[in-house]
C-alpha cells in the first residue's frame, strides 16, 4: 500500500542568523522602493487619464452638432398623429439651434431590457445615441410626453453655458427629496459636471437630464443599467436605481449638478409630485406631462393637445 507523502521542504534558513539580518533590511528597503514606485506610477497614470479625458471632452469637431436630443418612442402604444406632434415639435426646436434629434424605438431594446420594466429602455437609448453620434458633446434625454414651448431659447442659454450652469447648480441640497442624508457637493464648479438633472417633490427625474459624452458617461450608463439593479425590483425601477447610484458612488455625485426643476422639467398642472415651483409657467422652455402614460385616469394625447396648439399658433404652423 502506498501512502501520500507530503512534498519535501527545502532547507529553511536559520531563523535568527546574523548574516540574513542584513539581507532582511535590504529586502525591506527594496520592497519600500518598489511600493513607492508603483504608487507614483499609479498617480501619474490617474493624472494622465484625467487630463486626457478633460481634453477629449472639451470640444466637438467643428461642423458636428454639439447637442443630441434623445427621445424614446413607444410606437406600438400611441397613435401616429400624437407621435408626429412630438416629432414635429422637436424637429423644429433642433433645427433652430443646430441640434440633432435621435428618435429611438422602444421595441429595439426589448432584448436588452428582458423581464425588467420597459421604462428601463431610456438607458440603452441614450447609450445608442452616443454610439451613433460619437463626436457630439451633450445628450439631452427628454421623455416623449413633453413639448418645447419656448422655441427660441437655446439649451446653451437656458442651461449649458458655463456661467449659467454655475448660477443654477443647487449646492448642499438633498439628492433625493425631501431629506436624503446625501447632499450635492457644495464645492463643484461647472467644469466638474458631466450629468445635469432635476428632482421633483419625490425623486431624481429620469425623464429630463443632460449627460456629457466621455468615459464617465459610458461608465455611468453601464452602472445604471447593471443587471443587478434591473433584477432588484426597485419600486420605481430605473429611477430608484439612479438614486441608489448617485447616493452610493461619490464619483457620480462629484459629476452631478442638480438644477431647479423648471429649467428643463416643468410639470403640467395635471402632473402630481411637482417640486415647489416645479409647475409649468408661460415662458418655460419645456412642459412635461409627467406620468400621463402610467396614470389610467389621464390621457397624454388630451393633455398635450392644447399646448401643441398654442405652440403651433406661436409659430404659425397649422
Ligand atoms: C425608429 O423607427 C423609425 C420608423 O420605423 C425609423 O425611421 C428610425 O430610424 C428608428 N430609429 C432608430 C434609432 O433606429
Ligand atoms: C424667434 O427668432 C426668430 C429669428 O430671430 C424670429 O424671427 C422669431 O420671431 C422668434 N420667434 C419667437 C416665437 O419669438
Amino acid at each position: 500500500m502506498q501512502f501520500a507523502v507530503p512534498p519535501r521542504k527545502g532547507p529553511s534558513p536559520p531563523p535568527y542568523a546574523r548574516a540574513s539580518l542584513l539581507t532582511f533590511h535590504r529586502r525591506k528597503q527594496l520592497k519600500a522602493t518598489a511600493i513607492l514606485t508603483l504608487a507614483l506610477l499609479a498617480v501619474f497614470f490617474l493624472l494622465s487619464q484625467l487630463f486626457r479625458n478633460r481634453a477629449g471632452n472639451s470640444a466637438a469637431p467643428i461642423g458636428t452638432s454639439g447637442v443630441v436630443i434623445v427621445t424614446l418612442l413607444d410606437r406600438a402604444s400611441y397613435s401616429d398623429s400624437y407621435l408626429q406632434k412630438i416629432i414635429k415639435n422637436r424637429e423644429d426646436y433642433a433645427e433652430r439651434h443646430g441640434y440633432t434629434n435621435f428618435f429611438a424605438n422602444l421595441s429595439d431594446y426589448d432584448s436588452y431590457i428582458g423581464n425588467s420594466p420597459r421604462s428601463w429602455g431610456i438607458v440603452p437609448a441614450v447609450r445608442h445615441a452616443m454610439a451613433s453620434h460619437p463626436s457630439a458633446t451633450y445628450f439631452f434625454h427628454l421623455d416623449a410626453h413633453a413639448l418645447f414651448m419656448n422655441p427660441n431659447e437655446s439649451l446653451e442659454a437656458r442651461l449649458l453655458n458655463k456661467h449659467r450652469l454655475e448660477s443654477l447648480m443647487r449646492r448642499d441640497v438633498p439628492v433625493v427629496p425631501p431629506d436624503s442624508i446625501i447632499k450635492t457637493f457644495s464645492h463643484l464648479r461647472s467644469e466638474d459636471i458631466d450629468l445635469i438633472a432635476t428632482n421633483d417633490a419625490e425623486d431624481l427625474a429620469t425623464g429630463s437630464f443632460v449627460i456629457r459624452q466621455g468615459d464617465f458617461a459610458r461608465f455611468f450608463l453601464d452602472t445604471w443599467f447593471d443587471p443587478l439593479y434591473r433584477s432588484y425590483n426597485f419600486a420605481k425601477a430605473e429611477t430608484h436605481s439612479l438614486e441608489h447610484i448617485v447616493q452610493w458612488h461619490p464619483t457620480v455625485l462629484a459629476r452631478l449638478a442638480l438644477v431647479p426643476q423648471r429649467v428643463i422639467n416643468s410639470y403640467s398642472k395635471d402632473s402630481t409630485h411637482a417640486a415647489v415651483d416645479g409647475t409649468y409657467k408661460d415662458g418655460d422652455l419645456i412642459i412635461r406631462f409627467f406620468e400621463c402614460d402610467t396614470d389610467p385616469k389621464r390621457s397624454c394625447e388630451k393633455e398635450m393637445g392644447p399646448y401643441y396648439s398654442l405652440w403651433a399658433k406661436k409659430l404659425k404652423i397649422e
